[in-house]
């Protein structure tokens, strides 16, 4: 056997690749060493459907993986899949879009990594919604821009709004971008239609990049979620089929894109993924299907009941105030009234009672030396995408803990 001989130097570790660690991941070990020696741990905080793929996909996933070779598709997708998604927008938002301008991506997070670099340079500003997404912030932050998270309080539903965007810009200029997302992760808002159009006039007019993240279109409650392309201008439409298609694993996503987008994104995507899985995609032109949709909206009724059961028993939390949940499956609740040390009152609620929780730094890390009012340390996420009598038998035990 050849000796390889030991490194004569330490290999280079750049400063870009030193993102923000999920705090929630540390929460999962700690559930996952509970679960081997309690068994009774119930993951609140898990961001996902607990259910499969609708069957007509898992059919076709079947029929494709007996029938076909799935090798490489072209870098921005099947083209049955790129004009299924394209009719999926003129069925449900009444907007014409062209198959040429859909991307098929590795779940929405490879259109962003592909859009952000076709659209942003190092050092550019973009602006997103405090509390947010942490990977929108991580991923802008490796590529080298300047990332400002707006401070959303729950007045305004945890969203950005028109004012939010001239106040920054009158002192800082037109941004390069914004995201927004709609309804969002970790509070469950919708940006009202009114402001969605208004903001994306916003952009157009000012030359910024309106990146609609879209993931969570199916998934409202008591009024549809409205498409950025509803109002013209040239946002980017990011879409998935990871949530409303309950198909997280799957990694197939799409990006809507204007035209001077496509080319730069094909190449983008070609040079990073070559494509997105192929078995994903073949078995994802079945999700639009009548007896697929109709499997997911029971989902959706699922996640509207275990809403208002989230809801309903909050007070018994100590829990008064609550930005309307609109949509997705989360709830972002205030608990400053029990601690304003959210990752340390998450590991101590799943030691004490097995729930699991997602602490709010997460979304909106909080730095000692400049405190803001949006800051995670007083808030947890709840995901309430898994059974309804299993939710309850969590709400059961927080309200039991927090009132002992
Ligand atoms: C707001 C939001 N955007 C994007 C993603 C990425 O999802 P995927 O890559 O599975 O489409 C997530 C995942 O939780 C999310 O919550």
């Amino acid at each position: 056997m050849t000796e390889i001989p030991a490194p004569r130097m330490s290999p280079r570790l750049a400063l870009r690749g030193q993102v923000e660690p999920f705090h929630v991941m540390e929460i999962l070990k700690a559930a996952g060493r509970r679960a081997a020696t309690h068994g009774d741990v119930i993951p609140l905080c898990v961001g996902q459907p607990s259910t499969p793929a609708p069957r007509a996909v898992r059919e076709a996933a079947a029929r494709a993986i007996e029938g076909e070779v799935l090798g490489y598709s072209d870098a921005l997708g099947l083209s049955t899949l790129r004009e299924t998604i394209a009719a999926h927008y003129a069925r449900t938002y009444g907007v014409a879009v062209d198959p040429a301008r859909v991307a098929v991506t590795t779940g929405s997070s490879g259109a962003f990594t592909a859009v952000f670099l076709a659209a942003f340079e190092v050092g550019d500003t973009v602006l997103m919604a405090r509390p947010g997404y942490p990977a929108y912030r991580n991923t802008l932050g490796a590529l080298g821009c300047r990332v400002v998270e707006l401070d959303c309080g729950e007045e305004t539903g945890f969203q950005p709004t028109v004012a939010m965007l001239e106040e920054h810009a009158r002192e800082h200029g037109a941004p390069a971008g914004l995201i927004l997302a709609s309804p969002a992760n970790p509070t469950g808002t919708l940006v009202p239609a009114d402001e969605l159009a208004a903001m994306t006039r916003w952009c157009a007019d000012r030359g910024t990049l309106l990146v609609s993240d879209e993931i969570y279109h199916g998934i409202t409650f008591d009024e549809p979620a409205h498409s950025a392309l509803e109002s013209g201008g040239d946002a980017v439409v990011v879409g998935s089929f990871s949530k409303y298609f309950s198909m997280t694993g799957w990694r197939v996503g799409w990006a809507v894109l204007p035209e001077v987008y496509v080319r730069p994104v094909e190449l983008l995507l070609g040079n990073l993924n070559i494509c997105a899985p192929a078995v994903g995609q073949a078995a994802a032109v079945a999700a639009f299907t009548p007896e697929a949709i109709g499997e997911l909206d029971s989902h959706v009724a699922r996640y509207a009941r275990n809403r208002d059961l989230v809801v309903a028993r909050l007070p018994e939390w100590g829990v008064h105030r609550l930005a309307p949940v609109d949509g997705a499956f989360y709830a972002y609740v205030d608990v400053s009234h029990l601690t304003d040390d959210s990752p340390r009152w998450c590991e101590d609620l799943l030691d004490a009672t097995g729930v699991a929780l997602t602490p709010g730094i997460d979304f909106a890390p909080a730095d000692p030396r400049d405190p803001r009012p949006t800051d995670g340390t007083r808030f947890v996420r709840l995901s309430f995408a898994g059974d309804t009598p299993t939710l309850g038998e969590a709400l059961d035990r927080v309200v039991a803990h927090v009132t002992r």
